[in-house]
């Protein structure tokens, strides 16, 4: 895949970066006022109970803030997080060993889980359920299964594809919670607490003018932010202004509404090749060489928000607002 200013997705640069701008608490973070307001009483509930709070699934394209929120939940709950990810965890084992060492009422984080193997989801649903473990012991007509207790835990699973969850997985969550794109005011009030923390000058345009290009997506916001505040240092008097913030953005090639090269490349690809659509994903990838599930999970979801691409039964279709972005003639039906 190339590599890409505006990707939702996580670099390892952006982990420890993102980490250290962090909200800490519900207060702190800004945007997904629906989940917020429903997860404070979850809590709150919780809390007043002494209980473990109830298993939470997040879910929403890359760069929302699903991590984030893990942690934001644990520190309102009052306990440690321990984080991992569905393809880190190869063996029922690897997950036992995890559910065995929590304290009670931590929160055990699975970033990814759409990708936990079948029979590793299978140890965690009497985990999720009656907070326990099966476990074989043995093998051949001497084996035995045993219950092992665990102590009481939450947890938090995240999710780039609800629909690629397995139902008995999806349905021992308590909280399902769809994280939202940003709008221009929030992603706004973003930029101007990361730029605070980094200590950075930054005027309100020009916070503006970031957000704008962000296609909704804090991380995207946050790393845009990161790259103009170079320009400004090295170009100019380290203030970031609209004017800096135009320039630097257009060198970096995003463009007024946050696509980049690749978005481009992509919607560029479906006119010129496939005479604007329909066409099925695999082609579009196979003709830009990119992964078809790239597309679906990075690329595509802001496109079908911004409505320049449709979904159809024959495939994805350009809009006509795209040919008015590239200043095409819109073609005939
Ligand atoms: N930084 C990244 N995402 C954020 C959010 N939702 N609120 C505050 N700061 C953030």
């Amino acid at each position: 895949m190339e590599e890409r200013v505006l990707s939702g997705e996580a670099s390892s640069n952006d982990v420890s970066f993102e980490q250290s701008l962090r909200p800490q608490s519900l207060s702190q973070y800004i945007g997904q006022d629906k989940v917020k307001s429903n997860l404070s009483v979850f809590i709150e509930a919780a809390k007043m109970r002494k209980e473990a709070l109830d298993h939470v699934l997040l879910y929403g394209p890359p760069g929302l803030g699903k991590t984030t929120l893990a942690v934001v939940i644990a520190n309102e709950m009052g306990v440690n997080v321990r984080t991992t990810s569905g393809p880190a965890i190869e063996r029922p084992g690897d997950l036992a060993a995890i559910l065995t060492s929590l304290e009670p009422g931590e929160v055990l984080f699975i970033d990814e889980i759409h990708r936990l193997p079948r029979a590793i989801e299978e140890v965690l649903y009497p985990a999720m359920e009656d907070y326990c473990l099966d476990i074989v012991i043995g093998k051949g007509p001497e084996a035995r299964s045993v219950r092992l207790d665990l102590p009481p835990f939450t947890l938090v699973g995240a999710t780039t594809r609800a629909g690629a969850v397995s139902a008995p997985l999806r349905d021992r969550f308590g909280v399902l919670c769809r994280l939202e794109y940003y709008n221009d005011e929030q992603l706004t009030d973003i930029v101007v607490r990361t730029a605070d923390i980094l200590d950075t000058e930054i005027e309100w345009n020009g916070a503006i003018e970031i957000a704008k290009r962000s296609r909704g997506t804090p991380r995207i916001a946050n790393r845009l932010l990161r790259r103009v505040r170079d320009f400004a240092q090295v170009r100019a008097d380290g203030v970031i202004t609209l004017p800096l913030a135009d320039e630097a953005l257009g060198l970096l090639q995003v463009d007024k509404l946050g696509l980049d090269h690749i978005d481009h490349k992509l919607l560029r690809g479906i006119i010129d090749k496939f005479r604007g659509g329909p066409v099925g994903i695999d082609t579009i990838a196979a003709s830009i060489g990119e992964e078809s599930t790239t597309i679906e999970d990075v690329y595509e979801p802001y496109l079908l928000q911004i409505g320049f691409l449709q979904r159809t039964p024959r495939g994805r279709m350009v809009t006509h607002r795209v040919y008015e972005h590239f200043n095409l003639e819109v073609p005939n039906p």
